[in-house]
């Protein structure tokens, strides 16, 4: 077959193939079961230099200097400026490389320096070269983690953070977990697989099999508990908000008349949402009372440690 294909491209009477052929740097396209591979889209050798004069500037701009103290965190501008400034309309023709690595340092300059040593969030800790060139590796490579065939290395990289994490928490019996991008739709993750755990039927049947469910959280939480609660058709009328104490951290006692208030209500408790970690105060509410509570009311108990140094 490759013979075949080999004198198909080489075929010049053919104009299409022609076409293919012709600009120098391109690599030879290759017909594999009519389907043009290696085709027209990508010019070699101008990828190549477009790279090699990008990276300086990522190093430089958007790396030593975003983590360099005598600079700026950010070039602040308002929307209207930064709109003016930065020109995003989306033209047909493309741009030329020197307009693009314009952009590119333009974009670097007004963004915000997350790795700055004086950015001070809670979600951030300054620039990791090795989590960094990771990225770097990830993003070249664009894998899917769908499958082995797919992701193998990755996969099992997955596999091992996940066990090491399981670890560190101690679980002496194992457990699972999933690389999620965000608290937020890890938030939405558990209230999920806690309504599962407690009707499983909702998989087949769907909300309108199911009692009134009720869900408690802290009123420190985060909010994509109710964005959870409101997206899984929970609805945040059923979010029982529990009162916190001056650190922020849940008041057991308050969660447990929360839990017996579900119940003379005739609705079905189903889990909490504890905090490691709340967004504002970083507090942390009670772990294990809030665990004995779940265990005399059979609630599925979630922790969101999104928010603090310790992210899970
Ligand atoms: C405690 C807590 N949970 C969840 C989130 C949401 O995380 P993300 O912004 O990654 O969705 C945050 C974000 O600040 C948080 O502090």
């Amino acid at each position: 077959m490759a013979q075949t294909n080999e004198r198909q491209i080489n075929d010049t009477s053919s104009k299409a193939s022609a076409s293919l052929a012709e600009p120098k740097g391109k690599r030879p396209p290759v017909l594999v079961d009519g389907v043009t591979l290696n085709g027209p889209t990508l010019d070699i050798r101008e990828a190549e230099s477009f790279l090699r004069d990008a990276m300086p500037i990522i190093m430089e701009e958007a790396v030593w200097k975003a983590t360099d103290i005598k600079e700026k965190v950010c070039e602040w501008r308002s929307p209207e400026q930064l709109k003016d400034l930065l020109d995003l309309e989306l033209r047909e023709g493309g741009e030329t490389h020197p307009q693009i690595l314009q952009r590119c340092r333009d974009a670097i300059r007004y963004s915000v320096k997350t790795g700055h040593p004086l950015f001070f969030n809670q979600l951030y800790a300054g620039m990791d070269p090795y989590s960094l060139v990771g990225r770097f590796i990830t993003e070249a490579i664009n894998p899917s983690l769908y499958t082995y065939e797919v992701a193998p290395v990755f996969l099992l990289t997955e596999e091992a953070v996940l066990k090491k994490m399981i670890e560190i928490i101690g679980w002496q019996e194992g457990g699972d977990g999933i690389f999620s991008p965000g608290g937020s739709v890890s938030n939405m993750y558990a209230v999920n697989v806690a309504r599962y755990h407690h009707c499983p039927d909702v998989k087949v049947l769907g909300l309108s099999a199911l009692p009134r469910l009720v869900m408690f959280t802290s009123q420190e939480c985060h909010y994509s508990v109710a964005k959870a609660a409101a997206f899984l058709g929970i609805g945040t009328n059923n979010v029982y908000v529990i009162p916190s104490d001056k650190r922020g951290k849940m008041i057991p006692a308050e969660f447990e008349k929360q839990v017996q208030r579900a119940k003379d209500e005739g609705a079905l408790p189903f889990m909490v949402n504890a905090t490691a970690g709340t967004t504002v105060l970083g507090a942390f509410d009670p772990l294990e009372e809030i665990a004995d509570i779940c265990e005399r009311h059979n609630l599925w108990m979630h922790v969101d440690v999104s928010g603090s140094s310790l992210k899970i």
